[in-house]
């Protein structure tokens, strides 16, 4: 069997905040930020929203999708390297919220990654029948782990959650999962911030060397998308619809280029919410699901890159 994505769903918070809103509070501009990233807006949760609110909206939007309840819910995994608190763990608090009452549920922590680790492990449980009906969540409060003066970073991220709904299917569905880990570039992308004797210690904010990652983001997501290919016996013009992780416009375009495809193929959302870290990718792939782009039988390939770092490709016949 393989594991079919049967229903999508999202969830933005309310409150948006445009280039043109930060460029009130430092010292940067539309221009500067569109050009380099192509982000005009990021979403960001209001203060009494919590990292498994979010992924309530989008987990109940996806199985509705499916055409299912909590009831028939085996599985529960959650993509977050935001959870709102140490544990219990943000798949748990979801599943409550839910009224999920049997079945794993846990979080997968591989920061912009953590969707393709999420869905793969997902995979791994339907595809071997242990669970019926997985839900596969991606989900971050971005907007908290930065430092609103540190222009280098804070006009990158926003908050946002989206999911699926995985349930068996003797043909269509994930053909192949890749993922990989590359643990000496830490030091790129980190938020050293953790917890001891009742005290949070370091600096808790988000750091990045945002050239080495550009470098980096942009070779590890051409390798994984080509062996995807590969695994599957396919090439870039077989692919009717890239939907990559939605950091930043240049590194997406480098990616599709090198794979052959035209633009009119690639599912890009960044523009409206920025980078969102796990919930990047089912974000982008909602908008193409909803709006009838992607189709029953097409090729759809996902790739997301992040923290750790970490990288990953999931190739489906939709
Ligand atoms: N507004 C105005 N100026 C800025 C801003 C800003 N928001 N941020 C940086 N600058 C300035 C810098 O201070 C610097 O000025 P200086 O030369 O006077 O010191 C100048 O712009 C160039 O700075 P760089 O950091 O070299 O700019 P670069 O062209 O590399 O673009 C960016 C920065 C957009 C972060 C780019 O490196 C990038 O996209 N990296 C990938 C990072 C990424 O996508 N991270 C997401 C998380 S990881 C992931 O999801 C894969």
């Amino acid at each position: 069997m393989r594991a079919r994505i049967t229903g999508t769903g999202t969830y933005l918070p309310q409150q948006v905040l445009t280039n043109e809103d930060i460029e009130q509070r430092i010292d940067t501009s539309d221009a500067w930020i569109f050009s380099r990233t192509g982000i005009r807006a990021r979403h960001v949760a209001a203060k009494d929203e919590t990292t498994s609110d979010l992924a309530e909206h989008a987990a109940r939007k996806a199985l509705e999708a499916a055409g299912r309840s909590a009831d028939d819910v085996d599985l529960i995994v959650v993509a977050t390297c935001t959870p709102e608190i140490i544990f219990p763990a943000c798949g748990a608090l979801l599943q409550c919220k839910l009224g999920v009452t049997r079945g794993a549920a846990f979080d997968v922590n591989a920061v912009c990654s953590g969707f393709l680790y999420a869905l793969a492990v997902a995979d791994k449980f339907v595809a071997s029948g242990q669970a019926k009906c997985a839900v596969v969540v991606g989900t971050e409060v971005f907007s908290r782990l930065l430092d609103w003066s540190d222009r280098r970073t804070c006009v990158l991220f926003g908050d946002g959650a989206g999911a699926v709904v995985l349930e068996p299917h003797a043909e269509h569905g994930i053909l192949s999962t890749h993922l990989h880990a590359d643990g000496r570039q830490a030091d790129i992308l980190r938020a050293d911030g953790y917890v001891n004797d009742g005290q949070l210690h370091d600096h808790a904010f988000l750091h990045m060397d945002g050239r080495a990652v550009f470098r980096f983001a942009v070779t590890a997501l051409e390798s994984v998308c080509q062996e995807a290919l590969a695994t599957n016996n396919l090439h870039g013009s077989d692919i009717d619809w890239l939907v990559p992780h939605q950091a930043n416009i240049r590194i997406i375009t480098a990616t599709a280029q090198k794979l052959g495809l035209p633009p009119e193929r690639v599912v890009t959302t960044v523009e409206h919410h920025g980078n969102t870290s796990a919930a990047s990718v089912p974000l982008a792939l909602d908008s193409a699901v909803r709006d009838g782009r992607i189709q029953a039988g097409q090729h759809v390939l996902l790739e997301a890159v992040g923290g750790g770092m970490t990288w990953g490709a999931a190739l489906l016949r939709w």
